[in-house]
Formats: structure tokens, C-alpha cells, sequence
């Protein structure tokens, strides 16, 4: 797919500490353009639980309007020290070290970027943190072809609920033919 060669420069300081840690996990540039994308019709706060080395609250910075804000958390106290640090100059992003818990003294979202495997899981918790028309996105799917998903070999019905929750429009998107990722509008 096509896309500028340029990357946000806080995009290029979490990539670059992604490298420094040999963080292998980081957001992909696809993933990442989309997050900026929606973030751009957003107001209010922006949330992502799993900071990684910061590269998911970058991309959402670099969209998002100015008088937004993004807190992000990070269960590892030593990466939360680390993104700390580089983005220290950026007052819109709060990275909070801690559980993903602890950002739901911030809520109601109005996009959540959902990077932890655990909390995909659990389809009402993250409809308690979105406020009306909050999107979620959910990353780090392997495409199924089939309906229902499967995955190794079984049915996935997390993310059948996630496609079929009257709660939410939903769609699943590939982002390369070995990944996709779940994007949910609360209606
Ligand atoms: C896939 S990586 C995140 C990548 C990051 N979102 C990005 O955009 O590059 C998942 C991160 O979630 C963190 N994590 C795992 N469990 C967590 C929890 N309960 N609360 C907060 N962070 C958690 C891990 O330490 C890891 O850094």
C-alpha cells in the first residue's frame, strides 16, 4: 500500500527507543496511520493500555487535534521511564506507569487503543470506558478467511463477539496479509 516515506517525529523518537530496547512488539506504520487518521475526528481524551515504547501514543498525537489529550499505560515501570523521558516535551501525552486499570480514573474515551491481549478479551469492560460514539480499535489478529474466525484450528468467539456486538458497528481490517485489526464505533 501506498504511503509517504516521512514519519512523525515522535513517531521516529518511539521507533528509535523500540530499536535502542530491541522492542520487536512496537506498532506497525500501517497500524499506526490509521490510528492518526481517526484520531484526527476526535475530541476529548485519547487512551491507549499497553505503551510499549510509545509508538501507538505517538501515532495518535500526531492526528489528533491540538487540544486533545492521550494517556497511555505501561505495567513495565522501566519502559514507562523510558517513553516518560522521550516525550517529556509533549504535554498532550501523560504515560501513566502502572495497569491499564489505571487510566479508568480518565474515562470516558473518545478512541481507545486496546494493545493488551487480556483486556480484548473482555467486550463490556471496554464499553465502560468509551463515551457515546468512542471507537476502539483493536490490534494484532491473525485474518481468518472463515465465519465464524478461526483461530489454530478453533473457533475464535471473542472476536465473533466483537463482529456481532448489537452494541457496536464493527468491522475487522487487514493491515498486511498476516495481520488484521478490530475497529468498533460504540453506537
Ligand atoms: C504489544 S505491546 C504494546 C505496543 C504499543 N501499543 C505500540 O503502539 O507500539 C504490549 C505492551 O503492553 C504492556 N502490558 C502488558 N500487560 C499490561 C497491563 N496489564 N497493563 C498495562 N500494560 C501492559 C506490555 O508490557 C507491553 O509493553
Amino acid at each position: 500500500m501506498s504511503a509517504p516515506t516521512e514519519i512523525p517525529d515522535v513517531v521516529r523518537r518511539a521507533l528509535d527507543l523500540s530499536r535502542d530496547r530491541g522492542f520487536i512488539t512496537s506498532t506497525r506504520n500501517e497500524t499506526g496511520r490509521l490510528l492518526a487518521t481517526l484520531a484526527a475526528s476526535r475530541t476529548g481524551t485519547l487512551a491507549e493500555l499497553g505503551t510499549g515504547c510509545g509508538v501507538g501514543a505517538a501515532w495518535l498525537y500526531s492526528g489528533a487535534p491540538g487540544s486533545a489529550r492521550i494517556v497511555t499505560a505501561e505495567l513495565d515501570a522501566n519502559l514507562a521511564e523510558d517513553v516518560q523521558r522521550i516525550f517529556s516535551d509533549v504535554d498532550s501525552i501523560e504515560v501513566v506507569s502502572g495497569d491499564w486499570s489505571s487510566l479508568e480514573q480518565y474515562a470516558p474515551f473518545s478512541l481507545l487503543f486496546v494493545d493488551v491481549k487480556d483486556v480484548k478479551e473482555s467486550i463490556d469492560t471496554v464499553a465502560d470506558l468509551l463515551g457515546a460514539g468512542g471507537i476502539v480499535v483493536l490490534d494484532d489478529y491473525v485474518p481468518s478467511a472463515f465465519w465464524p474466525p478461526i483461530t489454530e484450528g478453533r473457533v475464535d468467539t471473542v472476536r465473533e463477539q466483537w463482529l456481532t456486538d448489537t452494541r457496536f458497528a464493527a468491522v475487522e481490517m487487514l493491515i498486511d496479509p498476516y495481520a488484521s485489526l478490530i475497529i468498533a464505533t460504540l453506537r
